[in-house]
């Protein structure tokens, strides 16, 4: 049976009054003791850990990572200035995204550091910034996430320059006289750890081949076990490879290259609860189901019905009982998709899980939320608010991060017709 990971049933029913549910609650201990585990990443002549905030993007958090020495990765213009609002300085960012912004001009001159993740991004920035400075961000071939949704390497994937295309990266770069300073891959989210050393390894080989190139980034994409069955990767045993490759590149060149790793799940997937209230439960008879519904869904928690990701449920009845039984948890929305608890791969397959019993008005906690939850949800989907964030600080105190949203904001931008 699933645990709560970081708060007591006291602390859950305490939260529910002061700020009513659904809500996300971090914990800055665990945020604070994952950002330690990724500084302690094996590197041979420095490392940078950026935070990968396409994660989770509230600027408290931002805050959080940048006061115990992390850098950003941004996806997006928007994150650039969301970060830049959040106080991080602009040569602490690295923007590497699928779009570049319209305002890209400004954000590189303010000291954004720029991947290019395309031929036709590098072409632009060429034109742009003859003689400036640059990253590449290269498809090593090869790609590996948990699910096909979060692979981000290979043929079937958009993301980076490919391979093979060196000859136009380097004839581009010679035309415009750039310089190659950093070398960037990321090959997905849940990576095998033996894919990820592998990349890690062609990686280095395109460092070679760019002899201006002064750091690695070899991006995120370690594994967090959420469930207590699944596994966790050892930053450590992976790392340990990759320092000894730059150490034997330096052996033979004299280079001496900066490790930069940029996650975003491991810093977040286990720093977060999800606390909900039990809304309503459903049967459908002797061949059905007993339906647990939530005051939550898919409008907090979109990964269950995207990638049929396990997240662990603890629900907290108040009435004492030993009787478990089958439950579907489900979210608030009129969808048959919005389902929280799906077969393992199969997201539009329904799934039970053993519960202690429990009534309608009870605390349900989903665990294992901090990651693409908050900031990849199905927004305002029946119109339901944006949920509020809290932040559990090492102190005890518990910090208001985001309000929830009130209805009055969901409508804000629409405009009524005359008449
Ligand atoms: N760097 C780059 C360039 C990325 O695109 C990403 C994630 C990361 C770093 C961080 O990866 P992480 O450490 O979180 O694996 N929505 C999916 C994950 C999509 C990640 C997209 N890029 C999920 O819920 O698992």
């Amino acid at each position: 049976m699933e645990t709560l990971k970081f708060l007591t049933p006291e602390q859950a029913e305490a939260l529910r009054a002061q700020f009513g549910t659904p809500l996300y609650v971090y914990d800055e201990r665990t945020l604070k003791a994952q950002a330690q585990k990724a500084l302690a990443f094996p590197n041979a002549f420095g490392l940078t850990v950026r935070y990968a905030m396409k994660a989770s993007s509230n600027g408290a958090l931002l805050q959080i990572f940048a006061r115990c020495g992390l850098h950003i990765d941004a996806s997006s213009g928007y994150e650039c200035h969301r970060a830049m609002r959040a106080g991080i300085a602009p040569d602490k960012i690295s923007l590497s995204t699928q779009e570049l912004p319209a305002d890209f001009s400004e954000l590189y001159e303010r000291g954004i550091q720029f991947n290019a993740c395309s031929l036709s991004q590098l072409a632009r920035f060429a034109e742009l910034f003859p003689e400036r400075e640059l990253g590449i961000r290269f498809n090593p071939g090869i790609g590996s996430g948990g699910t096909v949704k979060t692979n981000v390497g290979g043929p079937a994937s958009s993301f980076g320059i490919w391979h093979e295309w060196l000859d136009e990266v380097k004839a581009i770069v010679a035309k415009a006289n750039l310089r190659v300073l950093r070398i960037h891959t990321h090959i997905g989210s849940g990576s095998d750890p033996a894919v990820w050393q592998h990349v890690a390894h062609l990686s280095l080989k395109m460092v070679r081949e760019f002899s201006d190139a002064t750091t690695l980034n070899l991006g995120g994409g370690f594994k967090v076990g959420r469930m207590n069955y699944e596994q966790t990767t050892d930053l450590q045993e992976i790392g340990e490879p990759v320092r000894d490759a730059l150490e034997k590149l330096h052996a033979e060149t004299g280079r001496k290259i900066h490790l930069e790793i940029e996650p975003g799940t491991y810093l977040m997937a286990n720093s977060c609860a999800l606390v909900t209230t039990i809304q309503d439960i459903v049967h459908t008879g002797a061949d059905g189901y007993h339906f647990l519904k939530l005051d939550a869904g898919m409008t907090e928690l979109l990964r269950p019905s995207l990638y049929a990701s396990q997240h662990p449920i603890v629900v907290l009845p108040r009435r004492r009982t030993d009787k478990f039984l089958p439950y579907v948890v489900v979210g608030h929305c009129c969808e048959s998709g919005d389902l929280l608890t799906p077969a393992p791969e199969h997201h539009d397959v329904l799934h039970t899980r053993e519960l202690p019993e429990v009534s309608i008005g009870d605390l349900c906690v989903i665990e294992g939320v901090g990651a693409y939850c908050s900031s990849m949800p199905a927004k305002n989907y029946n119109s339901f608010p944006e949920s509020p964030e809290v932040l559990l600080r090492e102190s005890g105190e518990l910090a208001l991060i985001r309000r929830r949203q009130t209805l009055e904001q969901i409508v804000q931008n629409e405009i009524s017709l005359a008449e």
